[in-house]
């Protein structure tokens, strides 16, 4: 990553422009998947799963219409799986990677090649390890530029640079033994010992040394296109820079209107492209990425620190303290709400708009609650019920280890034993959702599955994504596989149809892959089923995923054979 960083900072702006008539690409990238030893909050050096001996892991560049080709190569002791977050994967199903739906995992000593292309996306997305919580070490920026390069951005002014901030957290435990004891104990896993900016936790936890801390380097009258990536595991982000502020011109890799802010707010599975102009005194400047904490109830325990990294100017007089930026309160609902309910889309000539038909309407309520012991889970308390978490009351877990993956059977036409096609389209019993009382409610219990809901190729869904107050309210970011969805509206308390639907925006909502459903609130998103496959939709906090906070749609084949899922490669890991 520094390498690269370092040699884009000397690419003048002349061969950018140079490139910007190339044809449609292969972007061949190798990833090594190993061991690498590193020692971070001064602790020892200890050896973590990563990609080529980088955290984070290495920058895929493509244009739009390119062609995405990595060979993984797992020399982990792990089992293994990449998914690229938010590339719509049309054609290519077989290569979105999350492991038991669309493929088994790859392997210690195995390898499996991904061959997509990135056509009608651009902006900023991202690949991670989707098996156990290996993406806490096993993540990296894809970034897709448009065909006629940067001077092609849609927006103003154009950005003399391009710096990636990706937000992580960090474990000084093994996180892969971290997940095997919240499963098998029926705990929670516990939160991170420090948040991260590209890999870097920096230095407000009084153990800086020199490596810690990311540095930004900018000259004074240049404007910065930042791509900014919340990687975390669980915990949504506030960013900002001392005395600086954003232009947003994207979220999740489509455009927005451009907003002005002094905060980016952004969820895990989010992105953000935001313009900041170095438009301040040579100097220092702190960038912080700060947590927040939405969870209202018997909310989890929670890490308050920040991470830090600092912009700094050509020629800054040296030394001194870089400047700080104030830090909203962990528990700001309202700057989070504001950010995310105030984006609105720019629309562009020949870019699908939101649907103004729908076939399918379901109502979907996305939470905590709790279930029995799996029989594996052999260090549950079998006297006691355990966390659960679930869709419309169905707590999603992936087919075992040796049972194809819900693609290939799906595929097969074997889907007996592998998945139901019973994701049920509303909560088996209405209830106040949101209300405090609402906690000792009979749907608190839930019970395991693997639920699917079988779409027609081409069938128009509209989603309500409502939040409940069974355990704890929380705001849980949502991610569809394969999509791309508008969002129509956001609010709190319960949902009312009649109440919300005049003020859905049909004409310039938010299009991304990943909602951050507000805490004890409710959202409105549709989509177009036009990509058949199996698509996982999810809570991207690895926490709840685990916990059952899952489904997934089944999209039936079209009429031709480019809107059918092709056969599988035939490298693809066997189960
Ligand atoms: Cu970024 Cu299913 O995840």
């Amino acid at each position: 990553m520094k390498k690269a960083m370092a040699w884009a900072w000397l690419l003048p702006l002349g061969l950018v422009f140079f490139a910007s008539v190339a044809q449609a690409a292969v972007v061949e990238h190798t990833f090594n998947v190993g061991n690498l030893s590193i020692s971070q909050l001064c602790q020892p050096a200890r050896i973590i799963t990563a990609v080529n001996g980088q955290l984070p892991g290495p920058t895929i560049e493509a244009r739009e219409g390119d062609t995405v080709v990595v060979h993984l190569v797992n020399q982990s002791p792990y089992n293994m799986t990449i998914h690229w977050h938010g590339v719509f994967q049309r054609g290519s199903p077989w290569a979105d990677g999350p492991s038991m739906v669309t493929q088994c995992p790859v392997q210690p000593g195995a390898n499996y090649t991904y061959r997509f292309n990135v056509t009608d996306q651009e902006g900023t997305l991202w690949w991670h390890a989707h098996i156990s919580f290996h993406r806490a070490t096993v993540y990296g920026a894809l970034l897709i530029r448009p065909r006629g390069g940067a001077a092609a951005y849609p927006f103003s002014p154009k950005p003399h640079r391009e710096e990636t901030v990706i937000l992580g957290e960090w474990w000084n435990a093994s996180v892969y033994d971290l997940e095997r004891m919240a499963f098998l104990t029926g705990n929670p896993a516990g939160p991170a010992d420090a948040y991260t900016i590209n890999g870097k936790p920096g230095d407000s936890d009084n153990c800086s040394t020199a490596n810690q801390t990311y540095t930004f380097r900018v000259r004074r009258n240049e404007t910065y296109l930042l791509r900014i990536i919340n990687a975390a595991l669980n915990t949504p982000m506030f960013l900002k820079v001392a005395n600086h502020s954003f232009t947003v011109v994207a979220a999740d890799a489509a455009y927005t209107t451009p907003y002005e802010t002094d905060v980016v707010v952004v969820a895990p599975g989010q992105t953000v492209d935001a313009l900041m102009a170095a438009g301040s005194a040579a100097g220092r400047y702190y960038m912080e990425a700060s947590p927040y904490d939405s969870a209202v109830g018997a909310t989890p325990p929670f890490n308050p620190t920040t991470a830090t990294a600092v912009v700094e100017y050509a020629g800054a007089p040296a030394g001194g303290e870089p400047a700080k930026p104030p830090r909203p309160p962990s528990n700001d609902t309202a700057t989070a709400f504001r950010f995310l309910s105030n984006l609105i889309a720019l629309v562009l000539p020949g870019k699908p708009t939101v649907p103004l038909a729908v076939d399918t309407r379901m109502f979907v309520t996305v939470g905590l609650g709790v279930s029995d012991c799996q029989p594996d889970q052999l260090f549950c308390n079998r006297s006691r019920t355990v966390f659960s978490s679930s869709m419309n009351n169905a707590s999603f877990v992936l087919p075992a280890l040796g049972k194809p993956s819900m693609l290939e059977a799906h595929y097969r036409n074997e889907s007996a034993d592998v998945y139901t096609r019973d994701f049920p389209d509303r909560p088996p019993l209405a209830f106040d959702y949101t209300a405090d009382a609402s906690n000792t409610a009979t749907l608190q219990y839930t019970t395991k599955s693997t639920k699917v809901r079988t779409l027609r190729y081409n069938e128009t869904v509209e989603m309500v994504l409502q939040n409940t107050r069974l355990i704890a309210k929380e705001s849980h970011p949502m991610h569809l596989h394969g999509f791309n969805f508008f969002v129509l509206a956001q609010g709190f308390g319960n949902y009312d149809e009649a109440a919300a639907a005049p003020g859905f925006n049909l004409v310039n909502p938010q299009e991304r892959n990943t909602v951050a459903v507000p805490t004890g609130g409710w959202a409105v998103i549709r989509f177009v089923a036009n990509n058949p496959g199996m698509w996982f939709m999810h809570c991207h906090f690895d926490a709840h995923l685990d916990l059952g906070l899952g489904m997934v749609f089944e999209v039936q084949d079209g009429p031709t054979a480019e809107t059918s899922v092709p056969p599988p490669p035939l490298d693809l890991p066997q189960c």
